[in-house]
């Protein structure tokens, strides 16, 4: 199926006891047994849930994978990958990624015991020194939040596959309408279904792709020991979002390029991140392996201070300054206050993520409001 039939029909049927087109919200938390072990395949909603099971499948579809499994949110499905891993155990992790990403890995795992270590992923070269008979994961995420850097998935799955360690890729940014990363040998694919699989910033939500049932039961069962199971209204509203997230993305991808370009020509604007550009340095692997760029950008002001960084934060109209990113309505963001606060600022500072830099997540309105929106905040 093309993209387009898959995003609508992905995972669903007409519902068995009554037909209905769309499927229902499950909101139970048990289900009736006609006597102990006879049941219909439902026992308790942590482990089963038709809604999740059809968001499961939908997940799956639109990923290229067998298995998918939903969490939560999109830190709980992180979460549910590393307690994959016994202490000593070595994770090879970009050093430019979702902060909290950061956070659960130094502040939540390394205490018990597990190694993380922290490379610039652009350049394989980096990778290879670090690998050694404990490697036995490698997270990646491109494009990375907030600068927007690619990693050459193909390239890195290689390297995995050498070293015997899972290659779990974050593909939140670029959503499964722009790149598929088990296609390109990854083992894992996660998501903050949060963003673009949900599209109208209404949930919080996790999900994993996969192709092997082995690891596949592992999971499982790390689901439904822990317990970061989505509730079947969250479920409901993904399954909707998908739907129509390949409109959305083609939107999200032109507005994005217009606005790239506006920002480059502004006298006020320093450096910006956005992999379309022809001189990005990662331009030719993010066109090798996905469909479009994307509408996330990120833009350093030439007046490199907080201050100004937070004058112009606080002037727009139309781009609301939040957290979060991938709904229909724009948002502005400060990653060194805001998403990316939990990294050290001389680390921060150190992997390319200046005081002024200023993340936008552009939506679908009209790009001509947008572009007047950043024209009278920047000034
Ligand atoms: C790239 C990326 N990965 C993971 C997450 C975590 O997802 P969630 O907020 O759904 O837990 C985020 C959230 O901003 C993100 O941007």
């Amino acid at each position: 199926m093309k993209l387009a039939t898959k995003f609508i029909h992905a995972g669903v049927e007409p519902d068995p006891s009554t037909g209905a087109i769309m499927t229902p919200i499950y909101q139970t938390s048990t289900y009736v047994q006609a006597a102990p072990g006879n049941n219909k395949g439902y026992e308790y909603a942590r482990s089963q849930n038709p809604t999740r099971f059809a968001l499961e499948k939908a997940m799956a579809e639109i990923e290229n994978g067998k298995f998918g499994l939903v969490f939560s949110s999109g830190v709980a499905a992180t979460d549910a990958v590393i307690k994959l891993l016994q202490p000593g155990d070595e994770v090879i992790a970009a050093n430019d990624m979702y902060g909290g990403t950061y956070r659960l890995f130094t502040k939540v795992f390394e205490k018990f015991g597990i190694v993380f270590k922290y490379v610039n992923m652009q350049d394989l070269r980096n990778i290879q020194p670090l690998i050694n008979k404990n490697t036995k994961l490698i997270w990646a995420e491109t494009p990375t939040n907030p600068l927007m850097n690619i990693i050459d998935i193909a390239a890195v799955a290689d390297l995995s596959k050498q070293c015997n360690a899972l290659l779990c890729v974050d593909n939140t940014f670029a959503s499964p309408y722009l790149q598929n990363p088990l296609d390109l040998g990854a083992d894992i694919v996660m998501h903050s279904a949060t963003k673009y699989l949900g599209g109208h910033s209404d949930v919080i939500q996790g999900s994993l792709v996969l192709n092997d049932a082995a690891l596949r039961d592992q999971l499982y069962f790390i689901q439904k020991s822990c317990g970061a199971v989505p509730g079947p209204q969250d479920c409901f509203l993904v399954l909707r979002g998908i739907k129509t997230l390949h409109i959305r993305m083609q939107r999200h991808c032109e507005n994005g390029e217009k606005i790239a370009h506006f920002l480059r020509n502004h006298s006020r604007v320093g450096k910006v991140y956005w992999p379309g550009f022809e001189d990005h340095p990662n331009h030719a692997i993010a066109k090798k392996q996905m469909r479009g760029f994307g509408g996330m950008i990120s833009f350093e002001l030439k007046d490199d201070s907080t201050e100004e960084a937070k004058r112009v934060l606080s002037a727009t109209k139309v781009f609301a300054l939040a957290e979060s990113l991938g709904g229909v309505e724009s948002l502005i963001n400060h990653p060194a206050t805001m998403t990316h606060a939990s990294i050290p600022r001389e680390e921060r500072i150190k992997n390319g993520l200046s005081d002024s830099l200023i993340r936008l997540s552009v939506g679908i309105e009209d790009v001509d409001d947008l572009i007047d929106d950043l024209k009278q905040a920047i000034g």
